[in-house]
């Protein structure tokens, strides 16, 4: 498959470098808290990936698949849980780690849900944030980049489940 339609917006080399910056912040914030990064299925599994191992101290890891996209590039505004935690998150540090802030219709229902289950903290961080999309108030606690409303994939990013793979950033040029 060639991808010629495609325009790199963030390279490999910028995203590494931002999840360095973003890993520091976290672990003086979190320093001694054993958080708890809860990756939103699919499209944040390779930014968790690689933030973790920039993050030097004990965390655990678990999952959450949240949909509220059909397969098309337009917010349906509907939000469900396909997959829930393995654990219970009651008294722990919770930090929900999210490829992309679009309309903020996801993230604000997951911090809802997951903030009544009484955690001791909560907390956002996202790679990527369009706010001129936004329909609901919603703010990331870490952002990596402000970006503007154009459809981008890669670093874990999808149009139709495919591109993710893409170690850039990159718009998708329809
Ligand atoms: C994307 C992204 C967020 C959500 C953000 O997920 O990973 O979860 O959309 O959009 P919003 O702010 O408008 O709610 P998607 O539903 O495409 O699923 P995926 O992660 O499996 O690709």
């Amino acid at each position: 498959m060639a991808y010629e339609s495609l325009e790199v917006m963030i390279t490999a080399e910028q995203i590494k470098e931002k999840i360095r910056e973003l890993a520091e912040e976290i672990s003086i914030d979190y320093k001694e808290k054993n958080p708890l990064l809860i990756g939103v299925l699919k499209g944040a599994v390779v930014f968790l990936s690689d933030l973790i191992r920039e993050i030097d101290m004990p965390l655990e890891v678990d999952f959450m698949a949240v949909s509220s996209y059909g397969a098309d590039t337009a917010s349906s505004g509907i939000v469900r849980i396909q997959k829930d935690l393995d654990q219970s998150i009651k008294g722990k540090d919770v930090l929900i780690v999210e490829d992309i802030v679009d309309t903020g219709l996801t993230l604000s229902y997951l911090f809802q849900n997951l903030n009544s289950r009484q955690p001791n903290s909560i907390n956002v961080v996202a790679l990527l944030d369009k706010p001129d999309r936004r329909k609901v108030k919603f703010e990331a606690d870490y952002c990596g980049f402000k970006i503007p409303d154009r459809f981008v994939i890669g670093y874990g990013l999808d149009f139709n489940e495919n591109y993710r793979n893409l170690k850039d950033i990159c718009i998708l040029n329809t």
